[in-house]
Order: C-alpha cells, then sequence, then structure tokens
C-alpha cells in the first residue's frame, strides 16, 4: 500500500506554472501569424473600450486600429523573442512543469487552411524543446481564447459544425509535428466559459449570443475535443489528456432551500463538462433540456463520438468560490467573469474575487469522488498590483500568503482526503495580460515584468520575493510551507 506523508507533497508532483499564448507572446500580425480574438480585446483602462459590444464592425474597427498600445494582448510580454530566457529564470525556481497554449492563429493564420505557417511550427518546436533541455516538462493546451479572427468573421465562430474539423486538423498538425516532445495535453481552457464570455471562447459576436448558439458552439467544442482525445490516445498510449473546467466552490448563501437549489444548478453546470469529456455523455436532465427545450442538435453519432473518448484526467483553475442565492438585495461580490453573493466570511482580492482556500480542498474532494480520475491544479494564484521599491524589489507577501495558504490545503487534499492531484501550476508564473481586463497592472507572476498597461517598460525580467519562496517550497515538497518574511533574495 502506498504509504503517504503527512506535511509533504508527493515525489511524483509537477510544480510549475502557466501561462497562455495569446496573454505573452505578442508578434500578433507578423511572422506568419493571423489576429485572433485576442488582438481586438481593448485594455480595460483604456477610455474607447467596449469588449462587452462585439459585431461585424466593432471587429472590423478595431482591426484596423494600428495604435497597439490600446490592445496590450497584441504585445503580450513578448514571449516569442524571450522565452529561452524566461524559460531559464523559471527553472532556477526549479518547476519541473510549464503549461501553455499554442496559438492556432500561428499556425493557421485564418484556420481552414491545409498547410501550417512553417515558422510558427519552428517557434513552439524551439520552446518545446528548450523545456526538455531544462527538465521542464511542457503541459500544451489546444485552445486557450485565441481562434483566429476569420473564423468569428466567415463561419460565425464555433456555432458553425465545420470548425470542428478545422480543429481537428490543427491538432493533427500539432501531433504530428510535436509528437515525443509534448507528452501532456488540454484540449480547451474552462471550455465550460462559452457560457460565460462567449466571443473569446466560441467566437460567437453579441447577435448570435443566444442560449442555443452558446450551448451549441460548446457541443461542437465537446466533439472536436473527443476526436482530438481519440486521436492522440491512439498515436501513442503514453499520452496524457486532460478536459479543463473553470473549477467553482459553490455555496448556498444560506440553508434556505430556494439557495440551495440556486448553488447547485449552478454546480450542476460546472460539472457538465466534466461529464461529458470523464463520463463520455451529458447527464440525462441535461440532454434533455439542450434538445427538448433549446433545439440543439445532438445527433446519435455525435453521442457515440462522445463515448469513445474520455479524457485521463481533470484539470481545473482556482481562484474563487462563489456564493449564490435568491435575495437580490445582498452585495455583489465580483470574479472570474462571474459572479454571485459576497460571502461575509471570505476576504476579497483587489478585483474583487473572494479568496478561499479550504474551498480548493472541499472542490477537490467533490471533484474526485464524483470522477475518480486524477486532478490537477493547472492555474491558481492572485492577481494584485505589484510596486517596485527603490531598490528595484518586489515585496508581494500578499502572493505568498496567498499562495502559501492554497497549498497548506492542498497538501491536506492529497495526505488526509487521499486525493489523487498531479500537480500545481502557478498561474502567470511570469506577468502576462490579463485575459478577463486586458491590462498588465494586474499581475500574478513570481516574476515581474516591466511592462504598463500602454505597453511602456523595458520588458526587464524581474524575480519577486515570491519566487524565492517558491523555489523553497518546490526544493523543499514543500515541507515547511511558511509565509517566510525574511526571504529577500538569495
Ligand atoms: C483563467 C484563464 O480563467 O483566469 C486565464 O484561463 C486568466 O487565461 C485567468 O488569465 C485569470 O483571469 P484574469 O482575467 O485575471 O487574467
Amino acid at each position: 500500500m502506498k504509504k503517504v506523508s503527512k506535511g509533504v507533497f508527493p515525489k511524483k508532483f509537477f510544480w510549475g506554472g502557466a501561462i497562455s499564448a495569446n496573454q505573452s507572446e505578442g508578434v500578433w500580425n507578423s511572422h506568419g501569424k493571423g489576429p485572433s480574438v485576442a488582438d481586438i480585446m481593448m485594455c480595460s483602462k483604456n477610455k474607447d473600450n467596449k469588449n462587452s459590444i462585439i459585431t461585424v464592425e466593432s471587429i472590423k474597427k478595431n482591426l484596423n486600429d494600428s495604435n497597439n498600445n490600446r490592445y496590450p494582448k497584441r504585445q503580450g510580454i513578448d514571449f516569442y523573442h524571450n522565452f529561452k530566457e524566461d524559460l531559464e529564470i523559471m527553472s532556477q525556481m526549479g518547476i519541473n512543469m510549464f503549461r501553455t497554449s499554442i496559438s492556432w492563429a500561428r499556425l493557421f493564420p485564418r484556420g481552414d487552411e491545409s498547410e501550417p505557417n512553417k515558422e510558427g511550427i519552428e517557434f513552439y518546436r524551439k520552446l518545446f524543446q528548450s523545456c526538455k533541455e531544462k527538465g521542464i516538462e511542457p503541459l500544451v493546451t489546444l485552445s486557450h481564447y485565441e481562434m483566429p479572427i476569420y473564423l468569428v468573421n466567415f463561419y460565425g465562430g464555433w456555432k458553425n459544425i465545420k470548425l470542428i474539423d478545422f480543429f481537428v486538423h490543427f491538432c493533427e498538425v500539432v501531433l504530428n509535428e510535436f509528437k515525443g516532445l509534448v507528452n501532456y495535453w488540454i484540449t480547451f481552457n474552462e471550455i465550460d466559459s462559452v457560457l460565460r464570455h462567449p466571443f473569446i471562447s466560441a467566437g460567437l459576436i453579441n447577435e448570435d449570443q443566444t442560449i442555443k448558439n452558446m450551448y451549441q458552439a460548446m457541443h461542437y467544442q465537446y466533439l472536436a475535443s473527443a476526436k482530438v482525445v481519440k486521436l492522440f490516445k491512439k498515436e501513442d498510449p503514453h499520452i496524457q489528456m486532460g478536459c479543463m473546467t473553470t473549477g467553482l466552490m459553490t455555496y448556498p448563501f444560506t440553508c434556505k432551500p430556494e439557495d440551495v437549489l440556486i448553488a447547485q444548478k449552478s454546480r450542476h453546470y460546472m460539472y457538465l463538462s466534466c461529464d461529458v469529456q470523464i463520463n463520455g455523455r451529458y447527464p440525462i436532465s441535461m440532454e434533455r433540456y439542450l434538445i427538448e427545450e433549446l433545439g440543439v442538435n445532438i445527433s446519435e453519432a455525435d453521442k457515440k463520438i462522445l463515448s469513445e473518448s474520455k479524457c485521463d484526467f481533470l484539470a481545473f483553475s482556482y481562484y474563487m468560490s462563489i456564493t449564490q442565492g435568491n435575495d437580490k438585495n445582498q452585495q455583489q461580490a465580483y470574479g472570474n467573469t462571474i459572479s454571485g453573493i459576497k460571502n461575509p466570511y471570505l476576504e476579497s482580492s483587489d478585483w474583487g474575487w473572494q479568496i478561499d482556500p479550504l474551498g480548493l480542498r472541499t472542490l477537490c474532494q467533490d471533484l474526485y469522488n464524483r470522477y475518480n480520475v486524477p486532478l490537477f491544479i493547472v492555474e491558481n494564484g492572485l492577481g494584485a498590483i505589484d510596486h517596485v521599491s527603490n531598490l528595484g524589489l518586489i515585496e508581494d507577501t500578499y502572493r505568498i500568503d496567498y499562495t502559501e495558504k492554497h497549498l497548506i490545503q492542498l497538501e491536506k487534499a492529497i495526505n488526509e482526503d487521499y486525493i489523487d492531484i498531479m500537480g500545481y501550476l502557478a498561474w502567470g508564473i511570469i506577468d502576462i495580460v490579463s485575459a478577463s481586463s486586458a491590462e498588465m497592472e494586474k499581475r500574478y507572476g513570481f516574476i515581474y515584468v516591466d511592462i504598463d498597461n500602454v505597453g511602456k517598460g523595458t520588458g526587464k525580467r524581474i524575480p519577486k520575493k515570491s519566487f524565492y519562496w517558491f523555489k523553497k517550497v518546490i526544493n523543499s515538497r514543500g515541507r515547511n510551507i511558511t509565509t517566510d518574511k525574511e526571504i529577500g533574495g538569495e
């Protein structure tokens, strides 16, 4: 029997960080890359920001706007040119996994071509090779809010069934090019988010954002994901395929039955994507609702495809919990593109996201007991405003505190609750542009990047206090996770 050592993370555990292509790479419309949905998103601090209004005209207008400083994702942190140096700094922390995504628009600028952009292929080949050389296992997301904008303009986004074949073709090429270099994959980042932000997740413009279209688009993504999982596993059974959801621990605001019902509905929504991608089928009630009430096109052949392909692990992001109830007068909390009632027992981040480390443990229990597959925390972190001191130091004790509290609960989930957890990846291990607000000011990294909301700055990388703290945590396998206020450098 496998023995657990309380207080210590397992020997076989992935420690690392995660970013996405569209929030980091830059080089948005050169070196063969086409524009993606991310490249038209304005910084939330920009007074002209109308990211919530996405029409054919607004897409055209933003694409023609050559003032890149208004669109921070176009420049990211120029990871495209700096990835070697960035990996080198990251590796000094002792990480053994790095998660990023492959930009579909970098390999297929329009999305529907048959031949890929060779320069894009070479970029990712070098990136994954560099990871391997440093003993860092890449975990690669195949779709992370960055579909080619051409697929929106000419096909209407994921409500169009044709996107399945385009996406599968993109993945086939990726598999052929990078097999042997990448063994861990996630098909869609937070696939459930189609309902929360239908444009960046599925390329649906405002007039197409009906409930039916959103579920249809999500269904087509499930099918695409199932086909890709099957394809990759057939090619190499050792490859590990993950599905990913937005990990949201959900509480009823009170024990009033109405609140409990609302909270339960919200939880069932979170389960949906895991049910489909891990169990290989929709829950019966959901399937009936989608087909009978909304008229979503889900055929018997589709169901067969879903049933033949199951993910190996369940990956999720975890930043916060939400509280649901039916009292409209309660103060609202903000969150990861979802809001709920403010939970009086929790503190909030500068962006109003409610910090709930214990919720992570409860969520792990919930998901593991429901799905019985290994779990993987592929995003967790604190978005905060960092200040660089006159001495050039970034004293982010708040980030250490946040991460430490989550790791303490994770260790308990592993050793006290007997949950199989593959690893922990800190979101934005290096500062990148925020996904929801397209700003640099909201930073998650253990490594500071000197760029501001309008692209000004030297681009210099500076390890923050949390960098040295995380290094110690990894080196000791979390043996003595402490918020060591004295850690300031080496
Ligand atoms: C996750 C996304 O939901 O949240 C990331 O997968 C994103 O892409 C992260 O960056 C944090 O959200 P934000 O909006 O603060 O960047």
